[in-house]
């Protein structure tokens, strides 16, 4: 057998498939169902920070030892208190899964973190991942103020807790290379490249708005293929690759390129959990028949920081776009 394993946010995992935040680890089952088809780690599925916030509210309010009319009117609304409490119970049901499990929140500012990232901790995650889906807020925010939102929340959340900080972001900034820099400093340990966002369609028979596919397709994985080439050695922290991994020839790609680990999730929901040990053997038969015994062998190979030719490298990037070459 080869060796798959791979260095992840400090952990040595057995194998670089990572099971994706959604509703495939939405609950210990799923999260046990993950850890025994053989993911290296399993990211639980974010909790919502509306729903934080709310249970915060409600700490506060016991905490003034009476009752928060306010409060207690939005949770009775939002019905999310129950949310943030399912959640640590969802952690500490996954945290003798046998392999890293870490707890994911969908973040959108910082205001109220501190003791809800404690008890996530406490609760025994193993490392955090912050789903950040920062919007312009209007025509007149420039790029560097929303940019500058999610650098603070890192930061933030970076001050108030010691578990290790994977940040997922999407593709949409200007500068991928300084967005990334700047995450690093601010305390990320790793990068997910990237989220692909909820997408929403046209109904024509009706001419209403719709859901778009909720699901990946199979060739949706060159944009994380791009940056972690670009990325790799050149950032202090792990790559993980995120979007269109549906097959171990793409993972194979990813880790060439640089990835430390890859998170699938379409394509789990597409075959079961049992893709994982499909996947986990091909990458064995492929280094097998390569004659390479591990897959660090191959780890960042492909990578622009490792081209005897960076410039070349770069150039292949854009240049079919460039000249129109079909
Ligand atoms: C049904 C569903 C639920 C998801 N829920 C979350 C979530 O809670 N948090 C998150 O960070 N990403 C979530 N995602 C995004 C996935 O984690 C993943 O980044 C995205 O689907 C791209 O990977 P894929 O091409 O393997 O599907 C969800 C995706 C799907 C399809």
């Amino acid at each position: 057998m080869a060796d798959l394993t791979t260095r992840y946010l400090g952990f040595a995992l057995t194998s670089p498939l990572v099971v994706a935040a959604s509703g495939l680890t939405a609950t210990v089952d799923g999260v046990k169902k993950a850890a025994a088809a053989g993911a290296g780690a399993i990211v639980l599925k974010s909790l919502f920070e509306e729903q934080l916030v709310a249970e915060l509210a409600a700490v506060e309010a016991s905490l003034e030892g009476g009752q928060h009319p306010e409060a207690e009117d939005f949770f009775r609304k939002a019905g999310m208190e129950e949310g943030a409490r399912e959640y640590l119970k969802l952690v500490s049901g996954s945290r003798d899964a046998g392999v890293p499990v870490i707890a994911s929140v969908n973040c959108v500012g910082a205001t109220r973190w501190a003791e809800f990232a404690k008890r996530i901790e406490g609760a025994g995650a193993s490392a955090l991942e912050l789903n950040m889906a920062v919007m312009p807020e209007s025509a007149s925010e420039r790029g560097a103020a929303v940019e500058a939102r999610l650098f603070e929340t890192v930061a933030a959340v970076r001050t108030v807790t010691k578990l290790p900080l994977a940040v997922k972001i999407g593709s949409g900034y200007a500068s991928i290379p300084s967005v990334v820099a700047e995450l690093s400093r601010s305390g990320a340990q790793a990068l997910v490249l990237f989220n692909r966002f909820y997408r929403f369609d046209v109904d024509l028979q009706n001419l209403a708005l719709k859901a778009g596919n909720a699901r990946s397709a199979g060739d949706e994985y060159h944009e994380s293929l791009r940056w972690i080439s670009l990325l790799s050695g050149k950032v202090p922290c792990d790559l993980a690759a995120s979007t269109g991994v549906h097959d171990a020839e793409t993972v194979i790609k990813l880790v060439s390129v640089g990835a430390s680990v890859v998170e699938l999730c379409s394509v789990i929901y597409r075959r079961g959990f049992g893709v994982i040990g499909e996947m986990n053997r091909a990458l064995n038969d492929w280094l097998d028949a390569k004659g390479l015994g591990s897959l660090k062998a191959i780890q960042g190979r492909l990578s622009q920081a490792n081209s005897a030719n960076p410039a070349a490298h770069a150039r292949l990037q854009y240049i079919q776009a460039l000249t129109g070459i079909s």
